[in-house]
């Protein structure tokens, strides 16, 4: 398949080419949750290189519900910066889609006030120095689905051309869908269907408030690595309900896209990880399968060069989404495209001082980059 041919979402937007700027979160925006100017310089350089779409880094929607500083999408007062995001991400004609989050209980006392700290249920993440949150009341899951889907309409109002639920990555959307972060025993949590309610009803609620003609997306992680986490059959049978909603593309959230097995958030984690030995079949394959043509499907994960492109495609993706190698590299589409892979740039600088200047990362988000040891290749 081209990477670089169109595609046409189901909303009737098209896309200019398979290449999608993974959401990337800058922990450098302004205290009220409005852009920085170094953020919006990150992703206008990054987007100006020819992206299908750019998706943004996770916007919060509600103010107890932050797990870093980032931009927000919880009121009117947001409008004016996601509007100047929007048009920063799109500034090479590409697709601007906001993507909106609520941290649960991986929300940071530190930003919210550990008495706030809400989630599924009363149970600490296995995150190093994780606060045990209180459960959130029935009417509250009730809101915080309202707070997807006004944070939605905010992005029509802004003018992107899509919004994308995040529904990976241990943030609230999965917490639900986590046996082990979700013990709740009303409509919310229990058996597998009651897990998946919220996930859909956050989905449904973005899709009504978009109207038909925005794209909208939902990320989902495939499985978890502890022994009492969701496996890749219960997130397969997500993928299958989620697909019944119009949704015009889900993506498959992995470190690396060729992974078909848990291997544990040993970066993030603290907790018992399960190395689970045989191996099952890709999951972007499986979504590919079960969504059988009803919605693109976005993979990531490790991809760095244009053959990683083909390869995820060659799994079932439509779509492919691309984190660090252009967080450390601006320019690498426009490399990839002109056939000059061997001059992208591998790594961040060694020198911490060229990072920010060199590279437009606003010196917050190097800080959080080099916060985690081997996330980010260093030169
Ligand atoms: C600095 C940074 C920030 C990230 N922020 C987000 C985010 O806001 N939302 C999200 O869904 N994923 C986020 N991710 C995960 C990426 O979107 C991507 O899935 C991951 O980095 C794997 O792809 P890669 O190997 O191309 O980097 C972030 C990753 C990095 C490196």
């Amino acid at each position: 398949m081209d990477v670089w041919s169109s595609l046409r979402f189901n909303c009737g937007q098209e896309i200019s080419n398979r290449f999608v700027i993974a959401p990337l979160t800058t922990d450098a925006s302004n205290e009220d949750g409005t852009a920085a100017d170094g953020e919006l310089e990150f992703i206008r350089r990054r987007s100006a290189s020819g992206f299908g779409a750019t998706i943004s880094s996770a916007a919060y929607i509600a103010d107890d519900g932050r797990s870093w500083q980032g931009i927000g999408a919880a009121h009117e007062g947001h409008l004016p910066s996601l509007r100047q995001l929007a048009e920063a991400m799109r500034s090479a004609g590409g697709l601007a889609i906001l993507q909106i989050y609520d941290g649960g209980r991986i929300a940071r006392p530190d930003l919210i006030g550990e008495q706030a700290m809400r989630a599924p249920s009363a149970v600490a993440s296995l995150r190093p120095g994780a606060k045990t949150p209180r459960a959130m009341t029935t009417d509250e899951v009730e809101a915080l689905v309202e707070s997807f889907r006004q944070a939605a309409s905010l992005a029509r109002k802004a003018g992107f051309d899509g919004v994308e639920v995040h529904g990976a990555n241990h943030y609230a959307v999965h917490q639900f869908f986590s046996p082990r972060a979700n013990r709740r025993d009303d409509k919310w949590g229990g058996t597998l269907a009651k897990r998946m309610n919220f996930p859909l009803a956050v989905a449904q609620a973005v899709r009504d408030a978009l109207g038909p003609k925005l794209i909208a997306g939902f990320r989902v992680t495939p499985f978890e690595a502890e022994s009492d986490g969701y496996k890749l059959g219960d997130s397969k049978q997500l993928c299958g309900e989620l697909a019944k909603l119009n949704l015009d593309y889900i993506s498959v959230s992995l470190d690396d896209y060729r992974k078909s097995k848990p291997v544990g958030e040993t970066r993030v984690y603290n907790g018992p990880v399960v190395e689970i030995d045989t191996p099952s079949e890709s999951p972007v394959t499986a979504f590919a399968r079960i969504i059988a043509g009803r919605s693109a499907v976005l993979a990531s994960g490790g991809i760095k060069t244009r053959m990683d492109a083909e390869g995820a495609m060659k799994l079932g993706a439509d779509l492919v989404a691309i984190g660090r190698a252009v967080v450390v590299d601006p320019e690498w589409l426009a490399k990839v495209r002109s056939e000059s892979e061997a001059s992208i740039l591998a790594g961040l600088p060694k020198d911490e001082r060229e990072i920010a200047g060199a590279l437009s990362i606003p010196p917050r988000m190097v800080d959080y980059l080099l916060s985690r040891p081997g996330w980010i290749p260093r030169l």
